[in-house]
């Protein structure tokens, strides 16, 4: 039998829904010089099904990495979390880490996943459901990047531990990162239970350029695409007049910075209007819509610090790509 998503009960704490923000965003962030937008519009219904294709890419190495990490070692990572976890995912995670998780895990409590977009969180968790009956689920609707109080758990957990899979972090500039960091590391410690709880994350590593460009700059494409499927969603839905011909994407290693900046590239000089206003560009002109940062271990272990985190375990690949890290509340 199918999952019903209609069926799951969401804790609705956040009305908006995920294409929110867009306008006032783009309005102001086409305003500023350099242009810019926030990366987190990559994600509608298209950007969403690209983001999956982009993970089968060879040349995407992180989730498949991630994955790998995870089948490997995930009776150590589920020992180190311990029994009677309250689970808190940030996204929906109808994934296969997720599910590999909650297998290993012993006797976990609750499983809280926080989702923007109500209709892939139903869907994830009608999947879950019906994998994890004894698992209590409490989905909640929201935006995570926002202060949230999220539900307990009906039995009392050992600890909370947030899991932030997907290197997701990496997308934050380093402010935002730590703010974030900090959100999850109180979520942890407030969730209810004896131990001071803890984050379980996963972070991509520091590598050579040209591993890095080829992940960002797919021979099929699909990056491409993912990236310009921005200017088609505000042609859709602000009734924005972008010519899709006439811009495209660029990704590349920025070494000092220890990220991948990706832009829109405008290919002449034209101007685009959207909600009555126009915006000019020039010719080769970049508005940046993603960070992509990477971290080497020693330096992740002292930003985590500044949010009163210690690393309690790190789990990695042989090459040492990709790391999966528990990070302790202190
Ligand atoms: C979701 N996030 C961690 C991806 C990344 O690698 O920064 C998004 C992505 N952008 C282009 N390719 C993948």
């Amino acid at each position: 039998m199918k999952p019903n998503p209609q069926a799951v009960r969401v804790c609705r704490l956040d009305d908006r829904q995920p294409g929110d923000g867009l306008l006032a965003d783009a309005l102001s962030g086409l305003s500023r010089s350099p242009k810019r937008l926030p990366s987190k519009y990559f994600y509608d219904a298209r950007g969403s099904e690209l983001f999956e294709r982009i993970c089968e890419q060879p040349e995407y190495y992180p989730t498949r990495t991630e994955i790998a990490i995870m089948r490997d070692h995930v009776g150590e990572i589920a020992a180190a979390l311990g029994p009677d976890v309250r689970l808190v995912e940030y996204g929906s995670g109808s994934g296969l880490k997720t599910r590999l998780l909650l297998r290993n895990l012993e006797s976990p409590v609750a499983y809280v996943p926080v989702e923007i977009s109500r209709s892939a969180l139903a869907e994830s968790v009608a999947k879950l459901e019906r994998e994890f009956p004894r698992i209590e689920m409490l989905p909640v609707c929201a935006d995570f990047t926002q202060p949230i109080k999220l539900p307990r758990a009906a039995r009392a957990p050992r600890q909370t531990v947030v899991y932030f899979p997907g290197s997701t972090l990496g997308n934050f500039a380093p402010d935002d990162a730590l703010r974030l960091l900090r959100e999850m590391r109180n979520e942890a410690g407030q969730g209810g239970g004896a131990l001071p709880g803890g984050i379980l994350i996963g972070i991509d590593l520091d590598k050579e350029s040209a591993v890095l460009e080829a992940a960002y700059n797919d021979a099929a494409g699909v990056t491409a695409e993912f990236t310009l499927n921005l200017l088609v969603r505000m042609n859709h839905e602000l009734g924005a007049d972008f010519d899709l011909g006439a811009f495209r994407h660029r990704a590349r290693w920025h070494p000092l910075a220890g990220r991948i900046e990706t832009h829109i590239v405008s290919r002449r000089e034209q101007d685009v209007h959207i909600d009555g206003r126009a915006f000019h560009f020039g010719a080769g002109e970049a508005m940046r819509v993603e960070l992509s940062c990477k971290y080497t271990l020693e330096g992740f272990a002292r930003f985590a610090a500044r949010a009163g985190l210690r690393v309690a375990g790190v789990w990695t690949d042989p090459a040492r790509q990709f790391s999966v890290q528990w990070l302790a509340c202190e």
